[in-house]
């Protein structure tokens, strides 16, 4: 049973070094919880007001702003209906406005994208479509914050739906990584070198670029990574363990030289031994979507189809990404599949709608996912036809809806992460 209760949003006080932004804490009867951090930007947008916590998801940071819900009008409109009322509000904006779309959005919403790629291209993108006064990013809300990092003045970013978040990014709070610097710090006296996935919020880039580190995507962590290691001798990886420990491995870095640092236990989980050794140490978070995929699932695919090859996404576990013939980000699998002679047979490792567009677009080819059920990211698929036709409709009328706004210093220090990440690959 969820049930429902009305919150207030604290302010932080206002401290020496601080902004007084609002700390990421609400009050529920009386009790403070504290919100995951890719939730806050929206919340500072419900600050004075009030907001809506389902308490049955308080662990997952569920939190719905009473601002901005989609209005009732959206709800009853037909497929057709949308789909013409899409097209003439992106019309009507033409030059005005740039749509990007990642590969997991559903079909009814990616066909209206300018754009389409993985999170490296979406972000290059974002940083050079100067023209368009407004970026809709059907994505999730790391990937919005790093259009909002990488904007001109002139520009902003609309994310459709604000609740579209990764429970990956939501995996490493800005104060646990704090933490994790200081108690590392304490017991070796190594240089390391942050790096973050892009699939981590704007306070996490914005750490990583405030102590010498640099952003990666799944398609250059392993270059990233080596940049790393040329300016220190450990590396922290954040906040996929997965893909920290599978571009760790291809690089030749021993599974027993990477540790996993728990944010929950004290030290992260470590003896003080572990710590000095370790040459990369894996911040404990990863993807539901992908975490899913397991070696028997690579088996059972080889059994039932020989001669198929299989690709994983390499937020994928280690074990099953070693059995995969590819590993690859979403682009890349892509280009295999599209490259591939007509006949082959594909088992992939990723989101579902990317599988079965990949199987739409390619009927000469055998396309399944690499898992019977096939897995769904449920906040990539918050983006609605619906929450489209809304944002676009409301540009028109010269209301921004649902903006997504790095506050200035998180985004001063988040952009130099993103700058050098784009000036390695
Ligand atoms: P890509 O950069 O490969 O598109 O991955 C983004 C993502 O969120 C995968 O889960
Ligand atoms: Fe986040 Fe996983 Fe969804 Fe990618 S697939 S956006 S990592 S939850």
């Amino acid at each position: 049973m969820t049930s429902f209760c009305v919150a207030a949003l604290d302010r932080a006080p206002k401290t020496a070094g601080g902004d007084g932004a609002t700390a990421g804490v609400v009050t529920v009867m009386g009790r403070p919880w504290r919100l995951r951090s890719s939730w806050r930007a929206h919340a500072e947008q419900a600050r004075n007001d009030r907001i809506i916590l389902r308490m049955g998801d308080v662990s997952m940071g569920t939190i719905t702003s009473t601002l901005n819900y989609l209005p009732d009008r959206y709800v009853e409109l037909s497929d057709a209906e949308l789909d013409e009322r899409i097209q003439q509000a992106k019309a009507k904006l033409g030059s005005r406005v740039v749509i990007l779309g990642h590969h997991y959005q559903r079909d009814e919403v990616v066909k209206f994208a300018d754009f389409r790629g993985d999170s490296l291209k979406l972000s290059r993108l974002a940083a050079s479509r100067k023209e368009a006064e407004y970026i809709v990013f059907c994505g999730v809300h790391f990937m919005a914050e790093s259009a909002d990092i990488l904007r001109d003045e002139h520009q902003l970013v609309v994310l459709p739906d604000l609740n579209a978040g990764c429970s990956m990014a939501d995996m490493a709070d800005g104060d646990q990584v704090e933490v994790c610097w200081e108690e590392i710090a304490g017991v070796s006296d190594s240089t390391v070198v942050p790096v973050t996935y892009i699939n981590s919020t704007a306070v996490i880039k914005a750490f990583v670029g405030r102590n010498g580190g640099a952003v990666c995507t799944s398609s250059n962590a392993q270059k990233v990574m080596a940049w790393a290691f040329s300016r220190g001798e450990k590396g922290l990886f954040i906040p996929d363990e997965h893909l920290g420990r599978n571009t760790g491995y291809r690089m030749g870095i021993p599974l027993d030289e990477m540790v996993v640092w728990d944010p929950h236990q004290e030290m992260g989980g470590l003896s003080e031994e572990a710590i000095r050794r370790a040459r990369v140490i894996l911040w404990k978070g990863n993807c539901s979507v992908h975490q899913r995929f397991l070696p028997q699932h690579v088996k059972k695919v080889r059994e039932n189809h020989p001669g198929i090859r299989v690709i994983a996404h390499p937020e994928c576990r280690w074990d099953v990404c070693q059995l995969a013939d590819d590993v690859g980000s979403t682009e890349f699998i892509i280009k295999r599949v599209t490259e591939g002679s007509p006949g082959s047979q594909w088992a992939i490792g990723t989101e579902i709608h990317l599988v079965k567009r990949l199987a739409k677009e390619n009927p000469d080819r055998t396309v399944i996912s690499l898992d019977d059920c096939g897995c769904l990211c449920s906040t990539m698929y918050r983006i609605s036809p619906q929450h489209l036709c809304w944002t676009l409709e409301s540009l028109v009328e010269g209301q921004v809806v649902n903006r997504v706004r790095v506050e200035d210093e998180t985004r001063r220090w988040a952009r130099v992460a993103l700058d050098r990440m784009l000036e390695i690959v």
